[in-house]
């Protein structure tokens, strides 16, 4: 595992707001696997849910996901077994999402963040340990379903 590889992937919705994290956590030295898209040409989102996905259960967290909503490519993540991706709209949901629920997949809505709230979130995501204690035994509840 290496904390400080990112796993980054989005659709063509979240293809501007990737390029523009992607720049932010280069600057904070942080190693980046870009998977995908690569421009505004309309895409599939579960490719790039997929994709990320994958590469997290290969190499450890963390990834980051984006789509227009974040609804669509956060629900094709979480098809796999081991992934916890978290659609957050803003910083409190980025903190519980990793205190709580240990979530190594950060999903955002392109088309509904703008560029501060969004490097916000990441920072807040990407920087906040998981809780363990009484949140250990749910989050191992998820993959027994
Ligand atoms: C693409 O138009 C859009 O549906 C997608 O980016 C995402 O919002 C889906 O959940």
């Amino acid at each position: 595992m290496n904390g400080r590889l990112i796993h980054i992937g989005s659709d063509h919705g979240g293809f501007k707001l990737k390029e523009i994290l992607i720049d932010f956590l280069k600057e904070k030295e942080y190693e980046i696997n870009d998977l995908g898209t690569f421009s505004e040409q309309s895409v599939d989102y579960p490719e790039f849910g997929r994709k990320v996905g994958y590469a997290v259960l290969k190499d450890g967290y963390f990834g980051i996901i984006i789509c227009g909503t974040g609804i669509g490519i956060s629900i094709s993540a979480n098809r796999l077994m081991g992934i916890r991706a978290a659609l957050c709209h803003n910083i409190e949901y980025a903190k519980l999402a990793r205190e709580h629920n240990d979530a190594n997949i950060l999903a955002l809505g392109g088309r509904f963040l703008d560029e501060l709230k969004a490097k916000a979130i990441t920072e807040m995501f990407l920087t906040t340990n998981f809780e363990g204690g009484r949140h250990q035994k749910r989050v191992e509840c998820i993959d027994k379903i």
